[in-house]
C-alpha cells in the first residue's frame, strides 16, 4: 500500500535524469517533478526530433537543480558522461518515436530510437549504477524507469477483460512492437544483471503540449483552423484516455514505492469509442470558443480510409498500482477534455508554429486518400 516514500518532506533528494524530456509525457513530468521536489537535481537529454519542443520547459531556465542537454540517447559516451558527472541516481526513460502513423510511413526510426536507444540507455546505467553509494537502511537506491505503452498488449474484442500485467505481448504496429522490444530488454536487464528497471504501461495520454499529429489535438486544431476532422475506419475504436497530470503522479508512485523488477499498468478507466471522443470534442469547441471558420464543428467530421492494422480497443486493468501502490486517476475525461481544450485555444502561439511544411508534407502523406 501507499508509504510516505514520496513525500517530498521525508525524503533523500533524488538526481534525475529524464529522456525525452521536451515531448509532450517528458515536458508533462518535468513540470510535474520540479514543482513537487524542487530540491532534486533534474537533467533533460533530449534530440529534439520534430516532436521535441524547447519551448516547453522555457520556463525552466535559470532553474539552478535543472539543465537540458541536446543529445541522442543512442549516443552511448554522451550518456555516459552525463550518468557519471550528474551522478544521477533516477533514470525516468521517456524518449522515442511515439506515433503509430509515422511507424508505419518509415518503421526504422522506430527500431533506432526505441530498441537501439533504450538498449544504449540500459548498458550505460549498468555500468554506472554500481559505483552509487549504497543507499542507507530504508532509503530508496537507484532506479531506472523504463515508460511504455498499453499498445504492446495488442488489441481487444469488445467483451473482453482489460489488459493486465500478465496479458502477453502482442504488438500489432511497428510502433508498439519496437516498445515491446525494450520493454523485454529493460525485463531482462532486471533479471540477469539485478539493475533496477521498472517498467509502466500505460494508456492513452492527453492534455497540455500534446504535438498536433496525435488524434486530440489534431481534432482541435482543425476545429480552429476550420479544417475536416478526419476519423479512422467507422470511428469505432476504443481508448481508454488518461489526463497526462495523472499519468505523471502514477510515475512518481512506480519511482519511489515500486518493486524494482516490476511492470505496472497505469489507465484511465475511460474508454471512449473515437467517434464519441470527437464528438464530445466539437461540443466543447462550439462552446468555449468565440469564432470559429465552421459551426457546429460537427460538421467538419469526415470519415477516411482506416489505418492499416488499427487496434480496435484498448482498456487497463489498472488493479495492480491501485492495490500496491494506492494509485487511482483523479480527472474524468469529461474536465480533462474541458481543460485540454482550452489549453489549445489559449496557446495558438505554441501550436501554430508546429504547424511547419514538413508537417503539412506528413499530414498530405497520411491523410491523401
Ligand atoms: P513524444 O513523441 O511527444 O516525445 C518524444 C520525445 O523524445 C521528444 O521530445 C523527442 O525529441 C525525444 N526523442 C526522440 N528520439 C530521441 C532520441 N533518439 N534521443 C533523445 N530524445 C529523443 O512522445 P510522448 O507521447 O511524450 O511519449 C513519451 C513516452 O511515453 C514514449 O516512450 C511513449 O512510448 C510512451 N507512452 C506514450 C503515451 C501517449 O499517449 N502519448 C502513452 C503511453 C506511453
Ligand atoms: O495507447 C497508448 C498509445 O496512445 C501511445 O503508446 C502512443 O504513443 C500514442 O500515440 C497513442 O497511440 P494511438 O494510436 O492510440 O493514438 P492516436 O492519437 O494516434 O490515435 C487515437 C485513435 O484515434 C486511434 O484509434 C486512431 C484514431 N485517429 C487518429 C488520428 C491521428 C483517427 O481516427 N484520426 C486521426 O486523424
Amino acid at each position: 500500500m501507499t508509504s510516505s516514500l514520496n513525500s517530498p518532506q521525508n525524503r533523500k533528494s533524488r538526481r534525475v535524469l529524464v529522456t525525452g524530456g521536451a515531448g509532450f509525457i517528458g515536458a508533462n513530468f518535468v513540470h510535474y517533478w520540479c514543482r513537487r521536489y524542487p530540491g532534486d537535481r533534474l537533467v533533460v537529454l533530449d534530440a529534439l526530433t520534430y516532436a521535441g519542443n524547447p519551448q516547453n520547459l522555457a520556463s525552466l531556465e535559470g532553474n539552478e537543480n535543472y539543465r537540458f542537454v541536446p543529445g541522442n540517447i543512442c549516443d552511448r559516451p554522451l550518456v555516459e558522461t552525463l550518468l557519471k558527472e550528474e551522478a544521477i541516481d533516477t533514470v525516468a526513460h521517456f524518449a522515442a518515436e511515439s506515433h503509430v502513423d509515422r511507424s508505419i510511413l518509415g518503421p526504422a526510426a522506430f527500431i533506432q530510437t526505441n530498441v537501439v536507444g533504450s538498449f544504449t540507455l540500459l548498458e550505460a546505467f549498468r555500468n554506472h549504477w554500481q559505483t552509487l553509494p549504497v543507499p542507507n537502511s530504508g532509503e530508496r537506491g537507484p532506479i531506472f524507469l523504463h515508460v511504455s505503452t498499453d499498445e504492446v498488449y495488442g488489441s481487444l474484442g469488445p467483451e473482453d477483460p482489460g489488459f493486465t500485467e500478465q496479458t502477453p505481448y502482442a504488438p500489432n504496429s511497428p510502433y508498439s512492437a519496437s516498445k515491446a522490444g525494450s520493454d523485454h530488454l529493460a525485463r531482462a536487464y532486471y533479471h540477469t544483471y539485478g539493475l533496477p528497471t521498472l517498467i509502466t504501461n500505460c494508456s492513452n495520454n492527453y492534455g497540455p503540449y500534446h504535438f498536433p499529429e496525435k488524434l486530440i489535438p489534431l481534432m482541435c486544431i482543425n476545429m480552429l483552423l476550420g479544417k475536416p476532422l478526419p476519423v479512422y475506419g467507422d470511428g469505432q475504436n476504443i481508448r481508454d484516455w488518461l489526463y497526462v497530470e495523472d499519468h505523471c503522479r502514477g510515475l512518481d508512485v512506480v519511482i519511489h514505492q515500486g518493486t524494482p523488477g516490476e511492470t505496472y499498468n497505469i489507465g484511465g478507466n475511460n474508454e471512449v469509442k473515437n467517434i464519441d471522443l470527437v464528438r464530445m470534442l466539437c461540443q466543447l469547441m462550439d462552446e468555449l470558443a468565440p469564432d470559429l471558420p465552421v459551426r457546429p464543428c460537427e460538421s467538419l467530421m469526415t470519415f477516411v480510409k482506416d489505418r492499416p492494422g488499427h487496434d480496435r480497443r484498448y482498456a487497463i486493468d489498472a488493479t495492480k498500482i491501485k492495490t500496491e501502490l494506492g494509485w487511482t486517476p483523479t480527472v474524468t475525461v469529461e474536465e480533462g477534455l474541458r481543460q485540454t481544450v482550452q489549453w489549445y485555444l489559449a496557446h495558438q502561439e505554441w501550436w501554430r508554429p508546429l504547424l511547419s511544411p514538413e508537417y503539412q508534407d506528413y499530414y498530405r502523406q497520411v491523410y491523401a486518400n
